[in-house]
């Protein structure tokens, strides 16, 4: 599988990805952390999971800036973009309450397990650390996707509306990390 990528002199494409998801780890933490300040009223029996999938994204984006540093490479240039927007989508989205927050882990971990399971795809015996790292954070993101899919009204409203602009907005964000 080929990804779309518009690579800075010297970067390989294992270079690129994991800055990309460096920087969408951080988007993911502040999608959090916004869900949270408003589920403490809207939602307080998704606390717990927020805090949980809390914790699994603040290791997954210090395994990935590890690993930058490692490289000798700087962040992504999406790296703000990706928090600006994770907190814009996670006030709203925790402000509209519980079934607006479920739907937004489904749309987004979706997006972003396909994602991965590509990069491995593409870097398989090419890179076997960034591979082995991947494979690694998956199984943490699949079980995020797996625990709110199973809570998730499939017919609400907030599943409607939020499913398809959430998975289009985390396609952009990925999009504008692989080509800016
Ligand atoms: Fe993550
Ligand atoms: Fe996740």
């Amino acid at each position: 599988m080929t990804i779309a990528v518009r690579l800075n002199v010297g970067e390989t494409l294992s270079d690129r990805v994991m800055k990309v998801d460096h920087a969408g780890e951080h988007g993911a933490i502040c999608i959090y952390t916004a869900q949270k300040w408003f589920a403490r009223w809207r939602a307080p029996t998704l606390l717990e999971d927020l805090d949980h999938f809390l914790a699994h994204e603040r290791g997954h984006r210090d395994l990935f800036g590890r690993e930058l540093a490692r490289r000798g490479r700087r962040r992504c240039r999406s790296y703000l973009f990706c928090g600006l927007g994770g907190l814009v989508l996670g006030a709203i989205t925790g402000l509209a309450g519980r079934n607006a927050i479920i739907a937004t882990t489904v749309a987004v971990e979706r997006v972003v397990l396909k994602h991965m399971y590509a990069q491995i795809e593409a870097l398989v015996g090419k890179d076997e650390a960034a591979v082995a790292l991947l494979r690694h954070i998956i199984v943490e993101e699949q079980e995020h996707h797996d625990v709110s899919a199973a809570s998730l009204e499939m017919s609400g409203f907030w599943q409607k509306i939020i499913d398809p602009t959430v998975a289009l907005s985390t396609r952009v964000v990925i999009w504008l990390g692989m080509h800016l």
